[in-house]
């Protein structure tokens, strides 16, 4: 039998191993085995929960779908709650999108497949904000990168830059190898950001993001000079930082709750004034005059669709607006009255999905407005976009009379 080379594994972890229950977690868990070698993990820790990415037609087409598929029909179960990333439309809604028929029809085979494997066929990448909020220093093996950005450095969970396949694994066999951001030492800060910078908007948070994500890769950022910053303007740095460069752990003096833990002296020190943050915008806005604003990436928070609900009181949109969000998030809008507000002056809450999953360049459009520096990093590469990089303000302007 072929074990781990050098991570301890439990009597349980050598009997799954050695396919005592059954081929699909065999398989499944000598892929967290690989991964925990390579990583020289000592042993797995159990999870409190997972997100899945790799949920959307889109990305992952007739193979990834029939691999989910397979796997549902040999009874593959999950073992803790696991939430999924968002799919490539909405589900309920695909036809007032413009989605084309066999599009839905495959992404609708992909979230059967995963509801039988017990998972939340909710999908979202702001999980903590609908239903899945994991706990300070609570393991999670999280696959999307804004939202491991936010359960690692907001909240203070613990989860390494899962892929689909080992998130899926993690969530069948309910443990992740102890490595990486499960472990104190991986969590200390690289860099010193030094915020000279005025932030007003979710757009400036997300514009620095861009900026910072690309000096600091894939290493810790603590920033100071931060004014007080709300869970929604968090996030939307986080998001950023983590599309631009590969950052899934930063620190916020007296914001977030492991900063107060690291020394900071010593730290290479980047300053970020305004022209820095001018420059980005310009960088990023590639495009003159939007065909459609989509707003809500990483998925909008309630705080985030009151703040447009009223924006369009009383007036018109002439063009599409879309509001990106989860099914928890939308179902609750709706009761309190909030999407009829934004659907009355013409926009859209869309769930379940978002601006760069689903497949807008197949709908006709060309230039997307949006407020989240992650959208403006990805939409050009994913989704052939030209892109207007404004503030919710200023794209409400753009769209409406
Ligand atoms: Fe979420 Fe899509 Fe943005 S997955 S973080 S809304 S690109």
């Amino acid at each position: 039998m072929e074990g781990a080379d050098k991570m301890y594994l439990t009597k349980e972890e050598e009997k799954t191993l050695a396919g005592e229950h059954g081929e699909v977690l065999e398989r499944m868990l000598r892929l967290l085995v690989r991964l925990g070698d390579i990583y020289e993990a000592d042993k797995m820790v159990p999870v409190g929960s997972v997100q899945v990415a790799g949920v959307s037609y889109k990305s992952i087409e007739d193979p990834g779908m029939e691999f989910l598929e397979d796997l549902a029909k040999k009874g593959a179960r999950v073992k803790v709650v696991t939430f999924l990333n968002p799919a490539g439309m909405d589900m309920d809604d695909w036809k007032a999108m413009g989605i084309p028929k066999a599009f839905a029809e495959k992404q609708t085979r992909i979230m059967d497949a995963f509801g039988k494997m017990g998972i939340v066929t909710s999908a979202t990448c702001t999980p903590y904000l609908a239903g899945n909020l994991p706990r300070y220093r609570e393991h999670i093996a999280w696959s999307e990168s804004s939202a491991i950005a936010f359960s690692n450095s907001v909240i203070g969970a613990r989860t390494n830059r899962e892929g689909g396949p080992s998130a899926l694994a993690a969530a069948l066999c309910g443990v992740t190898p102890h490595y990486g951001l499960h472990l104190d030492v991986n969590r200390k800060p690289d860099f010193l950001i030094d915020v000279k910078a005025e932030l007003k908007s979710s757009a400036d948070y997300g514009a620095l993001g861009y900026h910072v994500g690309k000096i600091v890769r894939n290493k810790n950022p603590y920033f100071v000079g931060l004014p007080e910053s709300d869970t929604d303007k968090l996030k939307a740095l986080g998001a950023a930082m983590a599309a631009s460069g590969a950052v899934a752990m930063y620190h916020v003096k007296d914001q977030t709750p492991e900063a107060h833990l690291w020394e900071t002296a010593g730290l290479e020190k980047v300053e970020i004034g305004q022209k820095e943050l001018e420059e980005t915008y310009a960088k990023l806005n590639t495009g003159k005059v939007a065909d459609i604003v989509i707003l809500g990436c990483p998925h909008a928070s309630l705080r985030e669709i009151t703040e447009l609900a009223e924006k369009l009181k009383g007036r018109k949109v002439k063009k599409q607006l879309w509001i990106c969000t989860s099914r928890m998030t939308k179902d609750c809008a709706a009761r309190m009255g909030l999407v009829h507000t934004i659907e009355k002056a013409g926009g859209k809450v869309v769930a379940d999905t978002c601006m760069v999953v689903s497949p807008i360049e197949d709908m006709g459009y060309q230039t997307t407005g949006v407020n989240s520096g992650k959208a403006a990093n990805y939409l050009p590469g994913f989704c052939k976009q030209s892109v207007m990089f404004k503030s919710v303000d200023d794209l409400v302007k753009e769209v409406t009379e």
